[in-house]
């Protein structure tokens, strides 16, 4: 009989999981691996059958309120075995005594899984791409300017506020890979907004980007998409947030392929999709 065995995921694993996300076109990189690992280091499982690494999933939990599942992935050649379903499993166990809800942003695949283990639609997303970036019409705000830590106090409050709990050391965490950040402020030198561009395998991704209106964050998304002309970027987008959307097209952004925000528990803490401009990731919200 084959086995199946869930553990720990180990620094030695980084390449066999790597590896498994290139074969399924996803865009992390190695620091994103290592980033998981470094912010949940008990939460992070390795599927393997008959002793041979065959899946990956990893959790992130955020104020002992809500956790995120990502990067569920399993080998072609192993799919369809129940391995998807025992990763998942094996997360739900350890998330449950944890935190009150568990979310993840699913792809249509994943989806079929995650429902017949209870999972509920929140809403809805897409992850948009740009090869090519036209410039604007009006100019650029001179308020844009690279965060300083006299804003992260600004910034940990509005993230929150969207984000529906405290993320703020994952947020710091993503800043330290290799990428650009930004704040928008006003004449009055509030805080308005911030961003976060960084690297990918595939593409550049664009997010977390929050701020309270299309006003705020519209400056800021242009000057960090515009420092990258003609190189690929992917954005994911909440579909309720209109704003982003239009702003996306009007960038030269295609729609390629739709995602689900869903839930298991009580979804007490939700945020509000109409402040969150760009996702931090459909990996870890
Ligand atoms: C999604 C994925 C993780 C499922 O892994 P898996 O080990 O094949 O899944 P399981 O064998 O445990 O199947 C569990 C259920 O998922 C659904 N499912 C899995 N693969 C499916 C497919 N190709 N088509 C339709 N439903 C599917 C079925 O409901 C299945 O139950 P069943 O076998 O009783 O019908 C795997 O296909 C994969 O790695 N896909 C690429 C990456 C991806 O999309 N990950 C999800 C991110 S949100």
């Amino acid at each position: 009989m084959p086995s199946l065995r869930i553990r720990l995921f180990q620094k030695a694993d980084f390449v066999f999981a790597d590896s498994l996300r290139a074969l399924a076109g996803w865009n992390q990189t190695p620091d994103d691996w290592l980033r998981f690992l470094n912010h949940q280091p008990d939460g992070c499982f390795i599927a393997e059958w008959d002793g041979q690494p065959v899946g990956t999933a990893t959790t992130t939990i955020y104020e002992d309120k809500v956790a995120w599942i990502g990067m569920v992935l399993v080998h072609p050649n192993a799919q369809r075995r129940g391995i998807g379903r025992a990763l998942l499993e094996h997360c739900i166990a350890f998330l449950k005594p944890r935190v009150g809800c568990i979310k993840l942003d699913a792809t249509p695949l994943g989806k079929t899984l995650y429902a017949t283990l209870g999972f509920k639609d929140e809403w809805t997303l897409r992850r948009w791409e740009s090869s090519y970036v036209e410039l604007p019409t009006n100019p650029m705000s001179f308020c844009v300017r690279p965060w300083r830590d006299a804003d992260v106090e600004a910034m940990r409050v509005l993230d929150a506020e969207a984000f529906g709990v405290a993320r703020w050391s994952m947020v710091d965490r993503l800043t330290r890979q290799r990428s650009r950040w930004h704040v928008h402020e006003t004449v009055k030198k509030r805080v308005v907004s911030f961003g976060v561009m960084r690297k990918g395998a595939r593409a550049h991704y664009l997010g977390p980007v929050v701020a309270n209106s299309i006003a705020a964050a519209g400056p800021l998304i242009k000057t960090l998409v515009l420092a990258l002309p003609n190189e690929p970027i992917f954005w994911d987008i909440p579909d309720a947030n209109t704003g982003a959307v239009e702003l996306a097209q009007r960038l030269g952004f295609q729609p390629q392929r739709p995602l689900i925000r869903m839930f298991l528990g009580e979804n007490k803490w939700p945020g509000d999709p109409q402040k969150i401009f760009a996702l931090a990731g459909p990996e870890i919200g």
